[in-house]
């Protein structure tokens, strides 16, 4: 959607505030020993409490409130009974409606003990959502999201993940413009325009780039058992840095 007036612009920032209030909860209820079910619980009923309905469960039937991925899975991982083990790289996004609106955000972590290989690419990921945030401008061409993710990730050493997208966002969790790539893709000439909600998401990788669905039917695990991380934001495209409403 294009965010037209400030009735807009207060039910996106609601909205992906209580995505991004829901997500920090989660991060930081995130133990060893606890299962994906239990940690996704925690998250679905903070959503609910804030009047909130998650939007995998009401608008696909996902299995689950939050989608949590444990590497080498990166995206829509089922909440389970999987015990969270220490040191593991694992993967947390929230998408939720809040009256007429939609947000998403979603952002990977280690729990427990450190890990500097996953460290590393962790915070690549998100210094490359920060990079991306920087250039998206309205007048600007979309593919700057993915022409920029690209080249981040090539100069820290990673590869974006091809097969994954962004996503226009607002009035329905996935709107137009669909694919929002990760990639530079020179004959995808849409613009950036003022007001155009979307949800930017850059996935890095340390593998080729591809996923595969697990027999799940949901889960996206990379092709090459790699690891790979993601963050992402709800913003607004304005004239300047876009306003970022998944914020707690
Ligand atoms: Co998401
Ligand atoms: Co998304």
């Amino acid at each position: 959607m294009t965010a037209e007036n400030e009735q807009d612009i207060k039910g996106l920032k609601a909205a992906g505030k209580v995505c991004a209030q829901a997500m920090k909860l989660m991060m930081e209820s995130a133990r060893p020993g606890m299962t994906t079910a239990e940690l996704d619980q925690i998250g679905e009923e903070f959503l609910k409490k804030e009047g909130a309905q998650s939007a995998p469960r009401t608008m696909y039937n996902f299995p689950g409130g939050t989608c949590i991925s444990i590497a080498p899975v990166i995206a829509h991982g089922i909440p389970d009974d999987h015990v969270i083990q220490d040191g593991e790289l694992i993967n947390i996004d929230v998408s939720a409606k809040l009256g007429d609106y939609y947000g998403d955000t979603g952002s990977s972590m280690v729990v427990g003990k450190s890990n500097p290989e996953y460290e590393k690419l962790i915070e690549a990921t998100k210094n490359t959502l920060m990079k991306v945030l920087s250039v998206a401008k309205a007048g600007k061409p979309l593919n700057i999201i993915g022409k920029t993710v690209q080249q981040e990730a090539a100069r820290l050493g990673y590869n974006p993940i091809y097969d994954l997208t962004g996503h226009g966002i607002g009035k329905s969790l996935h709107e137009k413009p669909s694919s929002v790539y990760n990639f530079h893709k020179p004959d995808d000439r849409r613009p950036l325009t003022e007001g155009l909600v979307l949800a930017i998401e850059p996935f890095l990788t340390t593998g080729r780039g591809r996923v595969v669905e697990k027999s799940d039917g949901w889960s996206l695990k990379t092709v090459d058992n790699t690891i790979a991380a993601q963050f992402e934001h709800t913003v607004i495209i304005t004239k300047n840095e876009p306003i970022i409403l998944t914020v707690a």
